[in-house]
């Protein structure tokens, strides 16, 4: 039976000019849009600008506009960029719109009537960049803690929205609610602001000060903060509080946003809508932040807008691709030019386009009108199997919004494709008459892999995965209830398809080292699918130039300057060894003295906060959740042992 699921981004501030922040919400929501809508459910996408307030009304003075031109013209650079992304809203908001407007007032008028607001007097420490007062215990050397410029006092009379009494009530609906802020961490950070008092909301802005506003409908003298006006958007855009469309789709809203609007939306948010009578959210999904070469981004700096370029110059499949499978979902991610041509190079040109490309031509190279093909035997239950898994896992990462997850799971079964190849060998099959029933069954094997990657590609590379199903014929709407293996039991016609993500020469690319191959620090898998950036399998003499060893940790420390490292010092048996390992995070110094740990002997030494590294230690670690386990023995061996 199909299911309803209606998705919101925020809605942008026309401040600023599209970045990669605001790229990044967009297009998770619309890969879980379309996600759902191949999962043949009913889906509504919603997102749009956010155009009242102080912000806007300073860019506008500063730029010598009218503040709606300055909207007008910002907004439109918004829809132009998702334009170019091919995301598939199913509408676009505009704060300034009548239809927002008249539902705004109704909620203010609603929520005065019920005496949920009340005119009151307050005088605080304003930061006109953040549109908010800061109490005492937030402000920092006297100054905004998040724009770091000085605060003004201000009293004035406003009207505020009682939010003090649905503390109790706020923190008993999140408690009881574990997924309703997700991932777990911000929920925490929720229940631990929860455990402060929570003061009353101003709901208001004195006009003398700012006209940019939605008027109070109950007062002229006043317009509506800008939280209070843009939050409502969620349903206003929907047609509350009549029509088919809000009935359908509000008892099911689920939002998108960055963690630098958490409080808003986990405390503000939940607040408006208990007092104005209507459901709460099922799910507020937050992500972490973009920076750019480990600083942090700004709206100010030309690259930001740079980075989102990289979609224009390497296309928008790949740059879908990066954003999500580089940000564990909720966690913070560093953008950088290199990073993205390795992963292009690895997992897109690598193991997804050469398998295209092989299986589309092996097809059509060897297919010929014949007899029915070799029953399927293990090798094709395996691939069936590692399908089913993938599908398994993508359905599960995706109810969680762990884009980086589902990815990793179809590169896993990508990996097991190609790896089916070689091990069938196609090419020499086809020497002998005899194995023709056999070649047959993995041509229609490719073929169906080709279909089952078609339909579930669709969410991530939409491009990508219409060009795959065009090549085998797939013309029928992708559905995900097709996304099984074993139902072909002939060849498609086939086209050849190679250069679907043509691989990026580095050097041209203007980087000189893709991001997989990053040195000195402890193991970060990269490509689950296959290996990162060579042209082909290791050769065992590609192992045997690294020289692994048995060492012993004689001493540990943490580094006072950095989240990160740990400052080991090993023996090797005859020497010992300096070494920095990024596991700060998940080890204490004294839990590694003792243990017998493998190295990396001869890795070029590396120079980390001032210190020499002379070597690294191996850990495993996972993408998703980033748990890291360090190597250790089994059974006993002396420091200096070899490995291999
Ligand atoms: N207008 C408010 C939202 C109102 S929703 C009712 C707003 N707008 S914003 O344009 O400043 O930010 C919109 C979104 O972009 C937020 O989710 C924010 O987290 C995201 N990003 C902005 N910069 C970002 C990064 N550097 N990295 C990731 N996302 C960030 O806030």
């Amino acid at each position: 039976m199909s299911k309803t699921f209606y998705l919101t981004t925020p809605i942008y501030y026309i401040n600023s000019v599209p970045h990669l922040g605001h790229a990044y919400t967009t297009i998770v929501a619309d890969a879980m849009a379309r996600y759902h809508r191949l999962a043949g459910d009913r889906v509504w996408l919603l997102t749009g600008t956010d155009e009242h307030g102080d912000k806007i009304a300073q860019a506008a003075a500063k730029a010598g506009v009218s503040p709606q031109a300055l909207a007008d013209q910002n907004s439109a650079a918004f829809r132009d960029a998702w334009r170019r992304l091919g995301t598939t809203q199913d509408d676009f908001i505009r704060t300034t719109e009548a239809r927002h407007r008249t539902v705004v007032q109704a909620i203010l008028q609603k929520l005065w009537d019920a005496g949920e607001i009340y005119l009151g007097k307050y005088g605080g420490h304003y930061c006109y960049g953040c549109e908010r007062f800061y109490t005492e215990k937030e402000i920092v050397d006297g100054k905004c803690p998040d724009h770091q410029t000085p605060l003004t006092f201000i009293e004035e009379e406003n009207y505020f929205f009682k939010m003090s009494k649905y503390q109790g009530w706020l923190i008993d609906y999140i408690t009881a609610r574990p997924d309703l802020i997700r991932p777990e961490r911000y929920r925490n950070e929720i229940l631990g602001f929860l455990r402060d008092p929570l003061q009353d909301l101003s709901i208001s802005r004195p006009k003398r000060r700012l006209t940019w506003g939605i008027p109070l409908p109950f007062d002229d003298q006043y317009v509506t903060y800008v939280w209070f006006d843009a939050l409502i958007n969620y349903f206003s855009a929907l047609g509350w509080p009549d029509g088919e469309r809000f009935h359908t789709f509000w008892p099911v809203v689920q939002h998108v946003i960055g963690k630098d609007i958490l409080k808003p939306h986990a405390v503000y948010w939940p607040c408006m809508l208990k007092a104005a009578g209507l459901d709460i959210y099922q799910h507020l999904n937050v992500h972490g932040y973009w920076t750019l070469g480990g600083g942090k981004m700004s709206k100010s700096i030309g690259n930001v807008v740079e980075a989102f370029a990289l979609s224009d110059k390497y296309g928008g499949d790949a740059f879908r691709y990066f954003v999500m499978r580089e940000m564990t979902f909720g966690l913070d991610a560093d953008f950088s030019e290199e990073a993205f041509v390795g992963r292009l190079n690895a997992d897109l040109a690598n193991d997804l386009g050469n398998l295209v490309a092989r299986a589309t031509t092996l097809i059509v190279n060897y297919q010929r009108e014949a007899g029915p093909p070799a029953d399927a035997g293990p090798e094709e239950a395996a691939i069936r199997e590692a399908a089913a898994t993938a599908r398994g896992a993508v359905e599960a990462a995706m109810e969680e919004f762990a884009f980086q997850r589902a990815l990793a799971a179809l590169w896993e079964f990508i990996g097991a494709v190609n790896r089916y190849v070689d091990a069938n060998q196609p090419w020499a099959l086809a020497k002998d008459p005899a194995q023709r029933p056999r070649l047959d069954r993995v041509l229609v094997t490719l073929a169906d892999t080709l279909r089952y990657l078609g339909v579930m590609l669709t969410a991530f590379l939409p491009d990508a995965a219409t060009k795959i199903r065009a090549a085998i014929g797939h013309t029928a709407a992708p559905r995900l209830a097709d996304a099984e293996i074993g139902g072909l039991d002939r060849l498609p016609a086939v086209q050849k398809l190679s250069g679907l993500f043509p691989r990026v020469d580095t050097k041209a690319a203007g980087g000189d080292q893709p991001a997989a191959a990053t040195g000195g620090k402890a193991a970060q898998p990269s490509s689950p699918g296959g290996p990162a950036e060579s042209a082909g399998p290791a050769t065992i003499n590609d192992f045997r130039r690294i020289d692994l060893r048995v060492a012993e940790v004689v001493a540990a420390e943490a580094l006072p300057k950095s989240k990160k490292l740990l400052k080991l010092t090993v023996s090797l048996g005859q020497e010992q060894r300096t070494i920095l390992a990024g596991i700060a995070q998940h080890y204490a110094p004294a839990d590694l003295v003792g243990k017998k740990v493998v190295v990396v002997a001869n890795l070029e030494p590396a120079k980390l906060m001032g210190l020499e590294s002379q070597g690294m230690v191996l850990a495993g670690s996972t993408d998703d959740d980033g748990a890291l386990a360090v190597l250790v023995l089994d059974r006993d061996l002396p420091a200096g042992a070899k490995v291999r």
